[in-house]
């Protein structure tokens, strides 16, 4: 029986538990094929195929072993609608800082607050954990997200032109923006 939404009621935001389900990898997988369908320049070409959405969250999930990522999921009814990474820095000059990676939420729930909530509480883990530097990227193009970090209070440093090709193939600038956190 398929689960009721449930999205009248807040989603639930938790750490990815490792290993990981065969149920949360395919959600994962679904979620991250719609967003690149949609347009979104998160590292992949439209269409992005099954086995490769797979590979791809495969290796990321063995990441979570060694401690140097955490995933964030949203949920709504336990089915997964959001998620968002961690990339924490290993070198020994660096560990004050990490990366914000894949933050995405699925198009059929988008400007409900979502990703804001995935984000603060990627900010929240990331302070506990000694973190006080937050860089990320996006890209410039239609498929970024630069009103999204704006209105979060990341501050915008510029770009690269072509950087990376957005899901169509276009080739696009990222912008790159930073946070401190306090
Ligand atoms: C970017 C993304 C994660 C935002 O998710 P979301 O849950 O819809 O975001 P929120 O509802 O928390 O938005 C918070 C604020 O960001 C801004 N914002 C978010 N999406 C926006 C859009 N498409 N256009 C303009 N402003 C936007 C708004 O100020 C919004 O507040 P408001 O709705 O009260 O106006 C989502 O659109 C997405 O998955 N995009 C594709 C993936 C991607 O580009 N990820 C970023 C690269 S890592």
């Amino acid at each position: 029986m398929p689960t009721p939404s449930l999205l009248d009621q807040p989603v639930d935001i938790e750490i990815l538990a490792h290993p990981v389900s065969e149920s949360d990898l395919s959600g994962l997988c679904i979620l991250l094929r719609e967003s690149v369908h949609a347009g979104a320049s998160i590292g992949f070409l439209d269409p992005l195929s099954e086995s490769d959405a797979l590979v791809y969250w495969r290796k990321v999930a063995l990441d979570l072993d060694g401690g140097h990522r955490l995933i964030l999921v949203a949920r709504d009814a336990g089915r997964i609608v959001g998620t968002a990474q961690l990339a924490l820095e290993s070198r020994a000059n660096g560990r004050h800082r990490a990366e914000v990676q894949k933050v995405m939420v699925s198009t059929s729930v988008r400007r409900r607050g979502i990703a804001s909530l995935l984000v603060s509480d990627l900010e929240r883990r990331a302070r506990e954990r000694g973190v006080r530097l937050l860089v990320l990227d996006t890209s410039e193009g239609p498929g970024g997200a630069r009103a999204f970090y704006d209105a979060l209070g990341y501050s915008y440093v510029g770009g690269i032109p072509g950087y990376a090709l957005d899901p169509d193939g276009a080739p696009a600038r990222n912008a790159i923006y930073f946070k401190e956190l306090a």
